[in-house]
């Protein structure tokens, strides 16, 4: 048996490494608690961005990617974890309970994923005009299923038209609110904030006339790959639960992306209008909760997180 001091060392190693985790904006819409071997996955309710959000959806996604990275942590330190994601997430904004169980023998994909964690970053960069071949393209499909979800790769043109399509008009709808506007700008990150996009991250907005459009934190345009490989990520339900599930299974594509040598940037335009997210669902089947960007592309950088000590109680 592991001593208390052991234990306290497991989880805060693991709470750092799901502090690295994706999250809208870079808001961090998390909280953790200890009671005994079990950690508590908290929504922030402070950190919900009013204007995109309304609801919670991307924030539950962005815990549910804590949370999982969390687990992974716990597995390559050797902990099997039992964990409950709690069904009434909407009510109560404790969203997962996650204990720590028996020693637990790290398998060699769970080591190769955790190892990713670091290494995984938004890249709103320009990718290679390359290919990402079937062989990379199954293992992230497999991914989301393992985790519960679906990622439905937009590799078909009669697709690609019209979830591009979505994706743009999504953003046009977004671009013309001044309170969207207002309130990406607000999560600009200066110097000395551990939260926010900052100015390394922004990559390059596609010049007019380009296929996709990613969400315009006002970066130098220039032209992006010709065929963007699109993947859009669902779930039969939509509860909290579901959300959450959904974040889970999204963190895992990005760590296998990331394991594989790809880089990936959402494309969240379209699940944030409601008509757009509806016709997306249509199309692909099923509830929508993200889009990625998917390809070659030079190697990003880390963005800054809040300590484990400001978010963990
Ligand atoms: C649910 C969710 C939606 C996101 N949507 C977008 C998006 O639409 N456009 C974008 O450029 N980044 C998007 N991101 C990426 C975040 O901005 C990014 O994770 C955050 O700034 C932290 O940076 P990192 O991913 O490089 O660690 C999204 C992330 C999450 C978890």
């Amino acid at each position: 048996m592991p001593t208390d001091s052991e234990v306290d060392q497991v989880i805060h190693r693991a709470l750092a490494a799901a502090t690295r985790a994706p999250s809208v904006h870079n808001s961090q819409p998390w909280r953790f608690a200890r009671r005994g071997r079990v950690i508590e996955v908290w929504l922030d309710r402070d950190r919900v961005l009013a204007v995109v959000d309304p609801h919670g959806h991307e924030a539950r996604l962005s815990c549910g990617a804590a949370l999982y990275t969390l687990r992974l942590a716990l597995a390559v330190d050797g902990f099997a974890a039992r964990v409950r994601v709690r069904p009434d997430g909407e009510r109560d904004d404790l969203l997962a309970e996650v204990e720590l169980d028996v020693r637990h023998r790290p398998t060699e994909q769970e080591r190769t994923l955790a190892a990713a964690v670091p290494r995984r970053h938004t890249n709103r960069r320009p990718f290679l005009d390359r290919a990402v071949p079937e062989r990379l393209r199954v293992p992230l499909a497999r991914a989301a299923a393992a985790e519960g979800a679906r990622l439905v790769l937009v590799d078909r043109p009669e697709l690609f038209t019209p979830v591009a399509d979505l994706i743009r008009r999504a953003d046009r709808v977004q671009s013309g609110d001044p309170a969207y506007r207002a309130e990406l700008r607000s999560w600009l990150a200066g110097p000395g904030r551990a939260d926010g996009v900052p100015a390394s991250a922004l990559g390059r907005s596609p010049t007019p006339g380009g296929l996709v459009a990613l969400r315009d934190f006002g970066a130098p345009e220039a032209d992006f790959e010709r065929v963007p490989l699109l993947a859009v990520l669902t779930t039969l339900g939509d509860t909290p639960a579901d959300q959450v599930v959904a974040g889970q299974a999204m963190q895992r594509v990005l760590l296998t992306a990331t394991a594989s040598g790809l880089a990936v940037s959402p494309l969240s335009q379209p699940v944030e209008v409601p008509t757009t997210r509806r016709a997306l669902g249509a199309l692909v089947g099923g509830m929508v909760h993200t889009v990625l960007r998917i390809g070659y592309g030079h190697v990003g950088s880390p963005t800054r997180r809040r300590a484990v000590e400001e978010v963990a109680g």
